[in-house]
């Protein structure tokens, strides 16, 4: 698997710090993922090969946590913060108007390509929710209107993506 040499470095200093290398695993799948964008099936056995596990103790992590994805994000990768906050500022409505509008269904990428819209848990910025983020890019007070118009802003390609350059 091609990696990044700052990645194999990163991973090669971080490894003898666990007691046990089964320890090394999630942060070893964020590492891996931040590199490649997701965790393929080849990246799950090359990080179980080189903790010396089996690729199903990957896995099991892969499938536990929600921030580890095994298929590459859209575009735009969309999360919408639904903690209580949020949620009660309107998170589910502003998820519905951006699953309707962007034809993608939350959890999902669309079929195009362009958006993986998820739920995400709280970014600390409640006193301005519902709160959105596009890649890097936060976006506050987003109701349904302005769901809305961020939509319509990704399908005319006028959003950055929010990824850093
Ligand atoms: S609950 Fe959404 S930012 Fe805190």
């Amino acid at each position: 698997m091609n990696l990044k040499p700052e990645t194999t470095e990163k991973i090669d200093k971080l490894v003898p710090r666990y007691p046990t290398k089964r320890s090394a695993a999630l942060p070893l799948c964020h590492l891996v993922q931040e590199d490649q964008g997701y965790l393929s099936n080849e990246a799950i056995e090359w990080i179980a090969q080189r903790l010396e596990l089996e690729p199903i103790n990957i896995q099991e992590i892969v499938t536990f946590y929600p921030m580890l994805r095994t298929e590459p994000t859209g575009k735009y990768h969309v999360r919408v913060c639904r903690t209580l906050p949020c949620a009660l500022a309107g998170a589910y409505q502003t998820c519905h108007r951006l699953e309707k509008e962007l034809n993608v269904e939350v959890g999902h990428t669309s079929e195009d390509g362009l958006v993986t819209l998820e739920y995400v848990e709280c970014h600390a910025d409640c006193g301005r929710a519902p709160v959105v983020m596009v890649g890097e890019e936060e976006y506050t007070d987003i109701d349904p209107d302005k769901a809305g118009e961020l939509a319509a802003k990704m399908k005319s390609g006028e959003l950055s993506d929010g990824m850093p350059d």
